[in-house]
């Protein structure tokens, strides 16, 4: 068991179960230098220039074929626009789409650093409450009577933290009430292919007149530091995009990754390495959420995961997992503390773990030292 990591803001020895992010030893780097060198290869200057404002055609076609596949739905390649990752996509949503002082609906808990880029942009975000099934789209009627949200931001597969995944009934509704009441879905969905069995089809597959922004990402299925991620919507949603400042300034976004990672898809790379990574999550939440029951099951619950990165854990009213982080540091093991996720400073009993990042055997112990702290203070 080694606790080497080559992040630096991890100490040696030190188990960060809320880093949300893949162990490196999981990055695929022979994977992106064939691709690289298949790409650059081909002699064409282009892959040095600006890019398309949509990105590249031939990406987008790729692109396409691989979601098709993925989502087990047709996806048109006009229907993508290639973005520099999910949360430049969020960024430029808020850009184009709200301004200070409009309302955001969100899920509570609801993805952190989102929450961060909505207070970037000066929107009110009013938190929703969510069930085993999802967000509570009866609250979400109600509220719709008392607020006109610009956006519903949603990430409705394997949510990040709760790793719960919206219900097909609910998808239909939460569609309809979109429509009804003239504001837009932003579905995250950059966990939709990482389930470890079936996985509903994407948000995106339920829009009939235009109200969904779909937003992917190869962060989770490839590598975060390529930034690279797209948006899936219907054309005229997707034209202020396409035709904005930004773009029109610097051409489409990340042009020469999107050249490599075409070649990925073209060579059919992805396909296997997705297949390898959801093998690994399946093992690696299995060993999680074993440790949770043997150590934790007298002080905390979760749901199971099915698919994405997390388990949420919620202790008793009484703890205050942010107040314990000292002594969970002095243990060695560190969480991300509920309150982050939550639009309204609550949530404080709650934590997100992951089990993208460390193997079977470092999660069992991470999940020891927990216990150890949390016991006690119970
Ligand atoms: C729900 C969600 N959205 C967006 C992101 C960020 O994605 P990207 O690296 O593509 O910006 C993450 C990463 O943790 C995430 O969990």
């Amino acid at each position: 068991m080694s606790l080497q990591t080559t992040q630096t803001n991890i100490p040696s020895n030190m188990i960060d179960l809320g880093i949300g992010q893949p162990s490196p030893t999981l990055l695929p780097l022979d994977l992106m230098q064939r691709a690289a060198n298949h790409r650059l290869q081909q002699g064409d200057p282009s892959l040095l220039a600006y890019g398309a404002e949509q990105g590249d055609g031939y990406f987008r076609l790729a692109l396409a074929k691989f979601l098709t596949q993925g989502y087990g739905i047709p996806v048109d390649v006009d229907h993508l626009f290639v973005t520099s990752g999910a949360s430049q996509a969020l960024d430029l949503i808020c850009t184009l789409c709200a301004k200070p002082g409009d309302i955001v609906f969100v899920e509570e808990p609801s993805y952190f650093l989102a929450l961060r880029i909505f207070a970037d942009h000066g929107l009110r975000v009013v938190g929703l409450p969510v069930d085993a099934e999802g967000l509570d789209i009866s609250v979400l009627a109600e509220k719709l009577t008392e607020y006109q949200p610009k956006f519903l931001y949603t990430v409705p597969t394997y949510h990040n933290p709760s790793s719960l995944t919206l219900s097909a009934e609910r998808r239909r509704q939460l569609v309809a009430l979109s429509e009804k009441h003239d504001f837009f879905i932003v579905a995250d969905e950059v966990y939709q292919l990482l389930g470890f069995d079936a996985t509903l089809p994407p948000l995106i597959n339920y829009d009939q007149s235009g109200t969904v922004l779909s937003i992917g990402s190869f962060s989770k299925i490839l590598a975060p530091g390529l930034r690279l991620g797209w948006i899936q919507g219907q054309p005229r949603v997707l034209e202020p995009f396409i035709t904005c400042g930004l773009l029109d300034s610097g051409g489409g976004l990340n042009p020469f990754t999107s050249g490599i990672v075409r070649s990925v898809l073209e060579l059919d790379l992805l396909n296997e390495y997705v297949s390898k990574l959801k093998t690994v999550y399946r093992d690696r939440s299995a060993a999680l959420t074993s440790a949770l029951r043997q150590h934790l099951s007298e002080t905390a619950v979760f749901d199971e995961p099915n698919g994405g990165f997390f388990v949420w854990l919620k202790f008793s009213e009484t703890i205050d997992v942010g107040a314990l982080l000292p002594e969970l540091i002095q243990h060695h093991v560190r969480v991300q503390p509920g309150v982050k996720f939550s639009a309204h400073g609550d949530l404080r009993n709650c934590a997100r773990l992951c089990f993208a990042y460390y193997d079977s055997e470092l999660l069992e112990e991470g999940v020891k030292r927990l216990a150890q702290v949390v016991t006690d203070r119970s």
